[in-house]
């Protein structure tokens, strides 16, 4: 069994630490990234950065797959292309929960990456696809997707934000 990972929630400041590259794809990586994946699916998110699980290193796990069986891994991740052309999309993270808002993202992209045998992969992407590889991306570099919307829709999240962390932290108490 492959325990779930802890995912920093929103306003957590360490989610706005810029990530290193991955040095190596070795057994600790794997292990990283099924650890990851497992946290993902767990908690039904369509994709993960590193950066959300406290590991700040160029790393995402994503599947927008409707069977949950098509994960994807990007390791030192490059976008090489974007186009154009974008659209404003809903936009969801695990990171802050309950929160749905609009950001504009390029309707496709193309990425380079390594996957989890360290091989060279090329991925165009388009859709939803390319909206998660973009909103994962942003992660890496300190950047959750409710710092596109306005000052004033953002302070109201970081407040709901806050006052749920609070709620968990009085459900977590033990009873004594
Ligand atoms: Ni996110």
């Amino acid at each position: 069994m492959t325990a779930p990972l802890t995912i920093l929630r929103y306003p957590d400041p360490r989610l706005h630490t810029v990530a290193k590259p991955v040095a190596a794809v070795d057994e600790r990586l794997r292990d990283l990234i099924d650890r990851m994946l497992a946290t993902m699916y767990e908690a039904q998110g369509i994709g993960l950065a590193a950066t959300q699980v406290d590991v700040h290193e160029r790393l995402i796990v994503i599947d927008v797959s409707e069977e949950r069986n098509k994960p994807l891994v990007l390791i030192n991740p490059e976008i090489t292309w974007a186009s154009p052309e974008k659209r404003l999309g809903e936009e969801g993270c695990l990171s802050v929960p309950g929160i749905y808002d609009g950001v504009e993202r390029s309707l496709a992209v193309r990425v380079r990456a390594l996957d989890r045998s360290g091989q060279e992969q090329t991925i165009e992407a388009e859709g939803l696809l390319a909206v998660c590889i973009q909103h994962e991306m942003d992660h890496l570099t300190g950047k959750v997707f409710v710092e596109y919307l306005s000052m004033f829709k953002r302070g109201r999240i970081k407040t709901k934000m806050l006052k749920l962390q609070r709620e968990d932290e009085r459900h977590a108490q033990p009873v004594r």
